[in-house]
Order: structure tokens, then C-alpha cells, then sequence
């Protein structure tokens, strides 16, 4: 039996060629692909080439006296664990958010309770537009996982974001999200799961009119966060790591994506799981973090450092676990980590917010002031961790906002979700400056 049934939608793009190697990596990796096309994805792409490779009919129109199943759209979307979208062009996803049905691949949207993932690619100017924007986050309320499209340089010659993200990206970002589903045991619907997010909340609170009201206030940017602490390798076995968890992070990441954005966290080590509706892309050394920054950095509105990154790592790290071999004491040689938050200041772009994070043990806000300064930082969340209900494995925190304006907002103790709605308050005000 095949690993997992996969629907995948292809539509008119000039990326559409891509999803032959999407096909081919899902089929590699054991799951059962069966194809769909939109009429102007066939011009870009013929449906022979997926029904050779599948051995399956491709359905393209579903009232095609060839369509050797009559109520095709019912039948594909009931037998498939994921309806995967590569690549989805603005049209379709304004289609889908509104439920218009008026193809094969719209009805099968419509018609199934299968987890959606849908993987972009469009022209810069068309993704930023408003109603694009709009069309993601009600999706997203809806349970509908997308893989964003990165920046490049587009089939029309512009630079910027709207490139689909690599192919074997997708297909990762799919199989894991296919295999979390597995390992909750859940029926994969995905109605259900929208169900349970929004229990609790009254008609008036809907996912769409929250979205469209003040839970929406950071619709279009896109937050960059570095999460939880670093390890830095000794030798194979032993590491120089902190106390990080993680939950700080984490928090305002969720707060920042139930508030619209689309949120990218580099992740560190953590004791906590990541929230959900965010990429994560893992950074376990500072090397490793600020790689992944830099990789990701084209495409954020805002950038958050709230990891705890190692300063220094060991000279030498070698291949081979180190012995005792007798001695009493040892020495490791350190040397300096790059400063992530530092090297993204210096390489902003206009508009990039930068916020920093400093916990501190005396003198927090002198401390703090003087790294927003050293680091050209718009606006540091300072933390005195010796105090009670503050610090790296609690639930609460207690923090003093300080903005390059010269502001200071103390926040009292408060659960750190809470801290996050405040700290993306103060983005948005520095935002509106
Ligand atoms: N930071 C970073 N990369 C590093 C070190 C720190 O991005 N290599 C970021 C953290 O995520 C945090 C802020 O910088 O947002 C903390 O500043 P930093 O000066 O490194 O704080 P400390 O390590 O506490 O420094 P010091 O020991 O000088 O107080």
C-alpha cells in the first residue's frame, strides 16, 4: 500500500513544469500521485506528461466525454490524504477562498475534507496585491497550509518575491505535514481541524470577521524570528549550549501569525513545539542560525532575534570524541560567534524593522539601551531574568520595550502570549512612525 494519496493540483504557471519533479519526488518517496490541471495550466504543460509518469488519467475538465469517471471530482477529492496546489497562480487562490467552482479543480476543492497545501508562484506585484493577501489568510483560517513562494528573479525579469520555493522544500513540507497528521491519529479534515481552532469563539468572532477586523493588523508583513538557544559542538558527543526554551519566541511567533502575518522562525534547540501556521527552518549552531537568516532575510518585513545565540564556540571542534587520558583540568580555546542580529541591521533594506532582545542580570536598561545603539536596533525587549516570574523556562515574563525613539514601556508580569500581543503592539506602532 502506498505511503500516502496525494491530489496534485497544477495550474497555469509559468512554474508548472515544476511539478513533474514534485510528482516524481512524492512517487519516490512512496505516495500515489494522481493529477489535476486548470484548462490554462495545459498551456504551459501537456497532460500526457503526468498521465506517462502516473499511469492515470489527468483530469482537466471533467464534463471531457474522454473522462472515463462521471462524477470525477467527487471520487478524486474522497480518495486522497492531501490536495497539494504546485504551482497556485492568484486566480486560484481567490477561487478557492471564495468557493467558486467552476472547474474540475475548484469543485474537488470544494468537494474535499482532505488537508489543502498550496505552494505559490505568481509575480511580485500580483502576490503583495491586497485582495492576493486577503485571499491567503482567509485560506489560512480555513486550514489551508501554504509553502510561500521565496524572492528571485522571475520568469518576467523583475526580482523580488513570488519564486516557488524549491521543489524538494515542498515536497519535505508536505510528507511532514502529512506524517504529523498520521502520528495524531487525526482523520486529516481538515474542517475539523479549523473547527477546533476556533472553539469557543462566538458567531461575531468567526475566523473571517476576525480577520478582517483588528486580528488582521499584520496582514502583509512578513516576521522573521530567531527561537531558543544554540549549541555549539565541543567535540561529537559534548556541546556548549543556555536555558533556553524557546517559549518567548514561539509565543509571539503564534501571536504574530493569528494576527496575519506570515511568520518564518529559525529554530534553535527548544523544549517546547513550534505553533502551528509557521515555517520553521531549523538553525542549531549560530553558523547554522545565521545562515538560515540570511537565506530568509529577502523576504521579511520585520526580524526578531529572540534566540539565545552562543557569543563564542570552541576553535576546534574535532572529528573524534576528546579523552581524559589523565588530566586533571582542560582549556577550550573559544572564539567569537557571528552576531546575527548586528549583521542584519547592517544589511537591511528599507523598511526591515530589527528588534532585539537582551536578558539581563543588573543594569537592564543601560544594558539594553547601549545594545540597541551598538546594533542599529528600531526597538530591544529587556529583561532582568533575576526577577521573579522572568527568565528562559517560565510561562510569564516581565519585560521594559525600549524604541529607538526614546519610549520605555514597563510590562508587568503577564503570561508570555500575552507579552507577545504587546510586543507586536509596539511593532506596529513603530511601523505607523
Ligand atoms: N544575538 C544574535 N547573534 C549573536 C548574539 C546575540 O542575533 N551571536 C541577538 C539575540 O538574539 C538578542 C540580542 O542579540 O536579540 C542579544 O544581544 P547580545 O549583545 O548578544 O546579548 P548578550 O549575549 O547577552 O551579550 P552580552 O554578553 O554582551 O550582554
Amino acid at each position: 500500500m502506498s505511503k500516502f494519496r496525494i491530489g496534485l493540483g497544477v495550474t497555469g504557471g509559468i512554474a508548472a513544469y515544476k511539478a513533474i519533479e514534485v510528482m516524481r519526488l512524492l512517487q519516490k518517496a512512496g505516495c500515489e500521485v494522481s493529477v489535476a490541471m486548470t484548462r490554462h495550466a495545459t498551456e504551459f504543460i501537456k497532460p500526457l506528461t503526468f498521465r506517462a509518469l502516473t499511469d492515470q488519467y489527468v483530469i482537466v475538465d471533467d464534463y471531457d466525454p474522454a473522462n472515463p469517471d462521471p462524477i470525477a471530482h467527487i471520487n478524486f477529492s474522497q480518495n486522497i490524504d492531501l490536495l497539494l496546489i504546485v504551482p497556485a497562480t492568484a486566480n486560484i487562490i481567490a477561487k478557492f477562498a471564495n468557493g467558486v467552482a467552476d472547474d474540475f479543480l475548484t469543485s474537488t476543492y470544494l468537494a474535499s475534507t482532505a488537508r489543502v497545501m498550496i505552494a505559490p508562484a505568481m509575480n511580485t506585484t500580483m502576490w503583495e496585491q491586497p485582495a492576493t493577501q486577503r485571499n491567503i489568510a482567509l485560506l489560512k483560517a480555513d486550514g489551508v497550509r501554504f509553502v510561500e513562494p521565496v524572492a528571485g528573479e522571475l520568469a518576467c525579469k523583475t526580482v523580488g518575491t513570488g519564486k516557488l520555493e524549491d521543489v524538494e522544500n515542498i515536497v519535505s513540507q508536505a510528507l511532514s505535514l502529512l506524517e504529523t497528521t498520521d502520528n495524531r491519529q487525526q482523520t486529516g479534515d481538515r474542517r475539523q481541524e479549523t473547527r477546533d481552532k476556533n472553539q469557543g469563539t462566538s458567531p461575531s468572532e468567526s475566523p473571517v470577521s476576525s480577520l478582517l477586523s483588528h486580528d488582521s493588523d499584520l496582514l502583509g508583513e512578513h516576521i522573521l524570528i530567531t527561537v531558543g538557544g544554540t549549541r555549539e559542538a565541543i567535540d561529537p558527543v559534548r556541546f556548549i549550549s543556555n536555558h533556553s526554551s524557546g517559549k518567548m519566541g514561539f509565543a509571539v511567533a503564534e501571536a504574530a501569525a493569528a494576527r496575519g502575518a506570515d511568520v518564518t522562525v529559525v529554530s534553535g534547540v527548544t523544549s517546547v513545539e513550534p505553533p502551528e501556521n509557521v515555517k520553521v527552518v531549523r538553525g542549531i549552531s549560530a553558523k547554522e542560525m545565521h545562515e538560515a537568516v540570511m537565506k530568509e532575510l529577502p523576504n521579511a518585513t520585520v526580524f526578531i532575534g529572540s534566540a539565545a545565540v552562543a557569543d563564542y564556540r570552541p576553535a576546534n571542534a574535532p572529528a573524534e570524541k576528546i579523552k581524559k587520558d589523565g588530566k586533571e583540568t582542560m582549556s577550550l580555546e573559544l572564539v567569537k560567534t557571528p552576531d546575527i542580529l548586528a549583521d542584519v541591521s547592517k544589511n537591511r533594506t528599507n523598511g526591515l524593522l530589527v528588534i532585539g532582545f537582551a536578558a539581563e542580570t543588573s543594569d537592564v536598561i543601560e544594558y539594553a539601551r547601549s545594545k540597541m545603539e551598538k546594533k542599529g536596533l528600531d526597538m530591544v525587549v529587556a529583561n532582568d531574568i533575576t526577577k521573579d516570574g522572568a527568565g528562559f523556562n517560565t510561562d510569564t515574563n516581565v519585560a521594559t520595550i525600549i524604541t529607538k525613539n526614546g519610549s520605555e514601556t514597563d510590562l508587568p508580569k503577564m503570561p508570555k502570549r500575552e507579552m507577545a500581543d504587546r510586543i507586536l503592539d509596539e511593532i506596529i506602532r513603530l511601523r505607523k512612525e
